[in-house]
């Protein structure tokens, strides 16, 4: 008797619970606006920016005319030069699984890009390390416009002398990502063996000239046609994925850098070294393709089997700061790391820039001129 009542009021708040969230679910969907419903108004100061009012392919993108951002006490004001595409972009087509994060009906944030490179402009009286005409490049949301404003202390440093812009512009996302993933994650150190699954895309070519800078072996996979790319950006061994497996071989590695995901936890750990470790940093190129969901269900089920072998498993999501925008600044200056540019478009091309990064075959980045 007391089984049954336990059992029906169970129900009941079960029941009550999801009706709640159902109902929280349809008034957060409608209620979800953004600046395209709430600025209708004609810009004071126009400027052009790349603009998404509403969630879906490449097509629903725009060239329009917002307000001039002005910058407060702490910001620059940077004229964009160059600009560049990222994976991280197409999340314009709205995953339902992440909506709650980017608004439920229309994307709260409706400008695009983060990468950029450009001139300053105008300066915040609390800014100091940057003056009137300095050439910086960093990271910042909605960086494909004429311009933006940054925090001085935020991910901007100084673009090298020795870069273009378009070469600066294609640096922030992909390679902070490859220096965190390698360096932090990775613990990468001289002379060990490292393998970069995906060495020919936006992450991979950082990635393997950062694992060179570091005194490493490098073994870069790509298909065919990339080949000698990856060789001339530094790679020791490449492995053409189209002819090999190799995940099928007696070579052992300390570290695997894998921005593709296609292989399972325990071909991956067959060529670790018992203390190996193996840097999950994504699940193949840009956009989504066949497999793609079986990929990350094998990253969360080798994250799991990790915990149980010596070797590990890891996974990240890159963050900007301005220590390291640094870092990847003397790369350049250096000259260990030159960007590897595969396609230029122009700011009213940004749609076919996305459209091709989506095809997930770039070699190197895309870039978007603004001159
Ligand atoms: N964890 C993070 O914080 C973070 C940050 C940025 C990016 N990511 C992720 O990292 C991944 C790579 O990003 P990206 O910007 O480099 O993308 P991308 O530029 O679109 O990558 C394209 C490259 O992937 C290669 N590729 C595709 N399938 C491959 C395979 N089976 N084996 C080897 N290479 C393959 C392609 O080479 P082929 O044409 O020869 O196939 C192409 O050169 C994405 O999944 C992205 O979401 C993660």
């Amino acid at each position: 008797m007391k089984l049954k009542k336990v059992i029906k009021w169970t129900g009941i708040a079960i029941l009550t619970a999801l009706i709640l969230a159902f109902l929280v679910g349809f008034i957060a969907y409608w209620r979800s606006t953004n600046d395209c419903e709430r600025n209708t108004g004609i810009p004071a100061t126009p400027i052009k920016a790349i603009v998404h009012c509403e969630y879906g392919s490449p097509d629903v993108l725009t060239l329009a005319d917002v307000e001039k951002p002005v910058p407060n006490d702490n910001q620059l004001l940077v004229r964009v030069r160059a600009a560049a595409v990222n994976p991280l972009d197409l999340t314009i087509r709205g995953p339902w699984l992440i909506r709650p994060l980017l608004g439920m009906r229309k994307p709260k944030d409706t400008r695009l890009g983060v990468d950029y490179a450009g001139t300053v402009e105008a300066v915040g009286k609390n800014v100091t390390q940057f003056k009137l005409g300095d050439e910086v490049f960093g990271g910042k949301d909605g960086a494909i416009a004429e311009y933006i404003c940054v925090l001085a202390d935020r991910a901007v440093t100084l673009k090298p002398a020795n870069m273009t812009f378009e070469q600066a512009a294609s640096v922030p996302v992909a390679a902070i990502t490859a220096l965190q993933g390698l360096r932090d994650k990775g613990k990468i150190q001289a002379g060990q063996k490292v393998l970069i699954n995906g060495a020919s895309g936006g992450v991979g070519t950082f990635a393997v000239q950062i694992a060179k800078s570091f005194g490493t072996e490098v073994t870069g996979i790509c298909s065919t046609r990339n080949v000698d790319l990856v060789r001339s950006i530094g790679a020791d061994h490449v492995i053409d994925y189209t002819k090999e497996d190799f995940t099928q071989t007696d070579q052992r590695y300390d570290l695997i850098f894998d921005l593709v995901g296609n292989h399972s936890f325990s071909e991956r750990r067959h060529i670790l070294n018992p203390n190996g470790i193996c840097v999950m940093a994504g699940v193949g190129g840009a956009g989504w393709h066949d497999g793609m969901g079986i990929r990350l269900a094998g990253e969360l089920d080798a994250y799991v089997r990790s915990r149980f072998v010596s070797q590990k498993f890891i996974s990240y999501i890159a963050q900007f700061n301005k220590k390291d925008m640094m870092v990847l600044g003397d790369l350049l200056q250096s000259g260990k790391m030159t960007p590897v540019i595969d396609r230029t478009y122009k700011l009213n091309e940004t749609a076919d820039a996305l459209r091709y990064l989506e095809q997930g075959h770039a070699r190197g980045k895309v870039v978007i001129n603004l001159e």
